[in-house]
């Protein structure tokens, strides 16, 4: 019965050109209200400032605008006490309102629709969805910098060992280690505060496809709206998706930073490494092993990265190939927009929380920075500075240092002057005092290296740069 087709029932939004109405299969992949219905308030934004602007221009009466303003914010009201009855046969959230706006206000409802088309109407409360949503990514990456900043300026001397190819390399800070995911997260935010700039542009007034024989004022509604300016062309105005995809490009660079994170804390939180301890309230046990002590909170950012790059993709094979201007495949733009920001505004706050609450294993890092032969490179720089001995020797001379030192199953400081100087003659006492983590963090003082002083600096420079506003 389900799929029989409804004959006489014919549409209301392009009614009498047709005889018949839509199957029932026709209204199930027609109907996007289920996703769109999230546009509400932009769309009754969108519809009030175009109902002003033609006012403005006489194309409608004073009256008539005041009534279609009035009529839309009941029903602003009434979809946020959930008292809106959303109807899948009027397809999308513009022809819901539309169509509730007909019912309270009368004839006025209309006139709503002259000099616009749904095409310019998506693309333009779509495109406030996406500002929106950018800014609140650039709060969200803004509140997790806070955070990491603050752990930094509490780790500015915490010794820790630095990984290249995860293997042990040099000691550094953990509050550097800090400080580059600032630097990361500093990346995202800028280049969401340039898609916002190209995004600001106004497509209403576009119409269907080639703009209106009406005389209407694009540059007012643009203005009303905090848009920058009208889009140029009436075509690329309703078929730009751009702007999605753009947000879509800078979340999936964003979610691939967080994921770096997370797979850092995960590593860390293993007994093997035992460097940070996360908060009961961002772990789980096992149902079946009690010792156990997951890292699911991370685990999850690191997964969830997934759903964002598949929304890249899904928009990108959505509009390959779409001939101008509008075509139905962009309604398919919506939902993994939707799901994309939904899944990084939580990433962002289970991060910042879950670093909040973490606890760091200082004695255990401090111990694996002098590992893996990590002062080899300061061994090398001394015995360039002191015994002006050419890099590229002074590093042969320490790789025999270090297979004398592994054969003997020590540090570098363990082995005597005596097996040093059988390495290197000109080798004197004062090469130990380069030989701890300490002392080589203290002597990489260049512009952003590691040494506190210079994490010091660079966090408050930090501070000035992402925390005074949000852009
Ligand atoms: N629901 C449609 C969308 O989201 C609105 C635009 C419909 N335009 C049209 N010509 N059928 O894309």
């Amino acid at each position: 019965m389900k799929n029989k087709r409804k004959v006489g029932n014919t549409n209301i939004i392009w009614g009498s050109r047709f005889y018949s109405g839509s199957s029932h299969v026709m209204e199930q992949i027609n109907s996007s209200i289920g996703v769109d219905m999230r546009l509400y308030a932009q769309d009754i934004l969108g519809s009030k400032a175009h109902t002003n602007m033609l006012a403005a221009c006489n194309i409608i009466s004073e009256e008539d605008a005041i009534a279609i303003c009035k009529g839309l914010d009941l029903i602003e009201n009434e979809i946020e006490e959930g008292q809106f009855n959303f109807k899948s046969e009027l397809e999308d959230i513009h022809m819901n309102i539309e169509s509730r706006l007909l019912e309270l206000i009368g004839e006025p409802a209309q006139k709503l629709h002259t000099a616009r088309s749904r095409n310019d109407q998506v693309a333009t409360d779509f495109k406030l969805w996406v500002r929106d949503a950018i800014d609140r990514l650039n709060q969200g990456i803004f509140d997790l910098q806070e955070i990491l900043i603050n752990q930094a300026e509490e780790h500015v001397s915490t010794v820790m060992p630095g990984f290249t190819h995860l293997q042990i390399a040099q000691p550094i800070v953990l509050g550097q280690h800090f400080l580059a995911y600032v630097e990361m997260f500093g990346r995202d935010r800028g280049r969401a505060t340039d898609a916002r700039k190209r995004l600001n542009e106004c497509p209403l007034g576009a119409a269907a496809l080639a703009g209106t024989s009406f005389c209407i004022d694009r540059k007012m509604v643009s203005r009303n709206l905090g848009f920058d300016r009208p889009a140029a062309n009436s075509l690329d105005a309703v078929s730009d998706r751009d702007f999605a995809l753009e947000y879509l490009a800078v979340g999936s660079i964003l979610a691939m930073h967080l994921t770096r994170l997370a797979e850092e804390i995960i590593i860390w939180s293993s007994s093997q490494f035992n460097y940070i301890r996360i908060s009961e309230s961002f772990s789980t046990g096992s149902s079946i092993m009690p010792q156990k002590r997951n890292p699911d909170a991370a685990e999850l950012v690191r997964g969830k990265a997934g759903r964002v790059f598949g929304a890249l993709n899904t928009l990108l094979v959505s509009m390959k190939g779409l001939p101008l201007a509008y075509c139905k495949d962009m309604q398919e733009d919506k939902e993994p927009v939707f799901d994309a920001a939904d899944t990084l505004e939580l990433c962002l706050l289970v991060m910042g929380e879950m670093l909040k609450g973490a606890t760091f294993n200082k004695d255990r890092m401090k111990a694996d920075a002098r590992l893996g032969f990590s002062v080899a490179t300061d061994f090398a720089d001394w015995l360039v500075t002191e015994l002006d001995i050419p890099f590229r020797r002074a590093h042969h001379i320490t790789g025999e240092a270090v297979k004398l030192a592994e054969k003997k199953g020590c540090g570098l400081d363990n082995l005597s002057l005596s097996e040093l100087q059988s390495i290197e003659p000109g080798i004197d006492k004062r090469i130990y005092t380069v030989l701890s983590a300490e002392k080589s963090i203290e002597n990489r003082i260049s512009y952003g290296g590691t040494a506190s002083k210079e994490v010091k600096k660079r966090l408050g420079e930090a501070r000035k740069r992402y925390l005074l506003s949000v852009d």
